[in-house]
């Protein structure tokens, strides 16, 4: 069976993708589903590249029962052509994605919060430089646009 692939995109790919990589992988895991999906994260943004996620992510994941296990890499062209579905954190990651389109669109590119049912379409904030209460916010968001993200993927591929 042909496995659905998810990318969740970021800038860095050490703080929200990772996070957001790591949330939907947990769902899908207590779904039974893990066997069907491919889940990866990436940056638009190279300067990380190789980073393991930042601390700070780690333990707000940790936190809240979510075990990282990532290593940055940057998006890259190809991955339109690998993932069935494309989430972008910010509308500054998405447009930095859609600089990189060509004429193929056999997937469907969204930013995060289009799935999040309590502020729909708004950027998932970027919580480098910010406190921990920023990385608990995040997560949130996170957990709540990612289970309708998993509803929304498993109505399409009925
Ligand atoms: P992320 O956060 O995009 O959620 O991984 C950031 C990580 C690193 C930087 C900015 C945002 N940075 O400027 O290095």
């Amino acid at each position: 069976m042909k496995k659905t692939k998810v990318l969740f995109v970021c800038l860095g790919n050490i703080c929200r993708s990772p996070l957001a990589e790591g949330v939907f992988k947990k769902k899908v895991i207590e779904q039974g589903l893990d066997q069907q999906f491919v889940i990866d994260s990436c940056g638009t943004a190279a300067y990380h590249v190789g980073d393991q996620p930042d601390p700070r992510s780690a333990a707000n994941a940790r936190t809240n029962g979510v075990f990282l296990d990532h290593r940055a890499r940057q998006f890259h062209r190809s991955d339109f052509e690998e993932f069935d579905y494309i989430l972008a954190m910010d509308r500054s990651n998405l447009r930095n994605i859609q600089s990189l389109e060509g004429s193929a669109s056999d997937y469907e590119l969204s930013l995060m919060r289009e799935f999040d049912p309590e502020a729909k379409g708004a950027d998932v904030p970027d919580p480098y430089y910010g406190g921990e209460r920023g990385f608990q916010d995040v997560f949130d968001i996170l957990d709540r646009s990612t289970a309708v993200l998993l509803e929304h993927i498993l109505k399409q591929e009925s």
